[in-house]
């Protein structure tokens, strides 16, 4: 992986918590942050003593290397932002200014925690579709921003066994978004449901109390069928 290739851009706890609706109860849960790249998740939770595990590509880089792409990607997303602002909703997060400071704030976070997170296995770099972990090792796993949302260059193949590796770790996975970039439903969306159902799980589509992307307020529940 080339780090030029990579556009580090990550979410804070509070956002994941509104995402994937994840309960006081979930968050005592064994979890698995999936592609959370510079999310300050993990940091966050670890200091409200939960348990989690990230895995990213972008985790082979030393703390070094991301802080510095990660300055580089924020002066080129912003401008981005400011150009396609009519695509958001600005309500909890109200100006591209804010988003900024959000943002920074969160992968701030993430660079503060990661060499320690990376020295007790919190920070893996594994990556979909094939994970290093034994089965049903994880009570949730979490996906955000990553399957669904690049469906124009991740292809359905790769999207149903990325979901099929992360129903074999863990008991139940939950993904946000379910658009792409574009703003519309993911082609692959129903290809999925209707796969893993035929595996004997359960998918779901649940409403969150969370929408940036406009039109974004659904995440993907799966779990095992009892
Ligand atoms: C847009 S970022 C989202 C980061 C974080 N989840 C968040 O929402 O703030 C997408 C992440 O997916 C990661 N990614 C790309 N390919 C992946 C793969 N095959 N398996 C797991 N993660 C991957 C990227 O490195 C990047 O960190």
């Amino acid at each position: 992986m080339d780090l030029k290739s990579i556009v580090p851009w990550g979410r804070s706890f509070e956002e994941y918590r509104k995402m994937f609706s994840l309960t006081d109860s979930d968050l005592q849960k064994n979890i698995l942050g999936c592609g959370d790249g510079p999310a300050s998740f993990n940091a966050e939770l670890t200091t409200r003593y939960g348990s989690v595990i990230s895995i990213d590509p972008v985790y082979q880089f030393d703390a070094a290397l991301l802080k510095n792409r990660i300055a580089e990607v924020y002066d080129e997303v912003m401008p981005q932002m400011e150009a396609n602002k009519d695509q958001y909703i600005w309500d909890s997060i109200q100006s591209v200014e804010a988003l900024g400071k959000t943002r920074m704030d969160a992968m701030n976070r993430f660079i503060q925690d990661y060499e320690k997170g990376k020295a007790s296995g919190r920070y893996l770099n594994d990556s979909l579709p094939t994970l290093s972990f034994s089965g049903n090792q994880f009570d949730l796993a979490l996906c955000s921003h990553y399957l669904f949302l690049y469906s124009e260059h991740v292809s359905l193949e790769e999207h149903l066994a990325s979901i099929a590796e992360l129903c074999r770790v863990a008991r139940e996975i939950r993904i946000y978004p379910l658009l792409m970039l574009n703003g519309e439903i993911s082609p692959h969306l129903s290809k999925v449901i209707h796969a893993v159902e035929l595996e004997g799980f359960t998918a779901k589509l649940v409403d969150v109390d969370y929408q940036f992307q406009k039109g974004a307020t659904q995440m993907l529940a799966i779990t095992r069928k009892t």
